[in-house]
């Protein structure tokens, strides 16, 4: 019994330092079309749930930035995207996580919200009536760049 122990100790021991190696970086996507930009409603955790964030989602080992952006649209949204320059500065969560957001440019399909709640699209003036208590912490600081970059569009 105390080698079955000592076995499961060392997997779980393990199991969490691969948890660990997986990379720090999580990519969110800024897809803007027609003067307007995509929020995603989160559906977990209960804390984060209802409140509105960049679509994507962590970077897989040796996945580079643009091609984890994809993935993640493709799994979340059903539609492809081609990652474009970055959007506003990364944020550090308080659990280390390091979030960057890109322009994300739509080639193929029309997003659909598998994954989270609900979908909408938003131009610069929606984006600056947003109660940012709607909005995942992490992403309030993007608003204002999101706003000068669908004032741009
Ligand atoms: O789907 P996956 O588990 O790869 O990623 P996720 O759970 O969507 O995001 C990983 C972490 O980044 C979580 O802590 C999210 O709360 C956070 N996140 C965020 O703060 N803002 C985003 N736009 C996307 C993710």
């Amino acid at each position: 019994f105390v080698t079955m122990g000592w076995l499961i100790a060392t997997r779980s021991a393990r199991g969490a330092a691969e948890t660990d190696d997986r990379p720090k970086d999580v990519v969110a996507a800024a897809i803007v079309d027609g003067g307007r930009v995509l929020l995603a409603q989160r559906a977990h955790p209960a804390d984060l749930a209802g409140k509105w964030e960049l679509p994507g989602g962590r970077v897989e080992s040796g996945e580079t930035h643009a091609a984890a952006l994809a993935r993640e649209i493709r799994e979340e949204l059903g539609a492809e995207v081609e990652a474009g320059d970055g959007v506003g500065k990364p944020v550090t969560l308080p659990n280390g996580l390091v979030l960057h957001a890109y322009r994300a440019h739509l080639r193929g399909g029309t997003p659909v919200a598998l994954e989270h709640l609900d979908m909408q699209w938003f131009t610069a003036d929606e984006l600056r009536r947003l109660d940012l208590d709607d909005v995942v912490p992490a992403d309030r600081d993007w608003i204002p760049e999101l706003c000068v970059v669908l004032d741009e569009a």
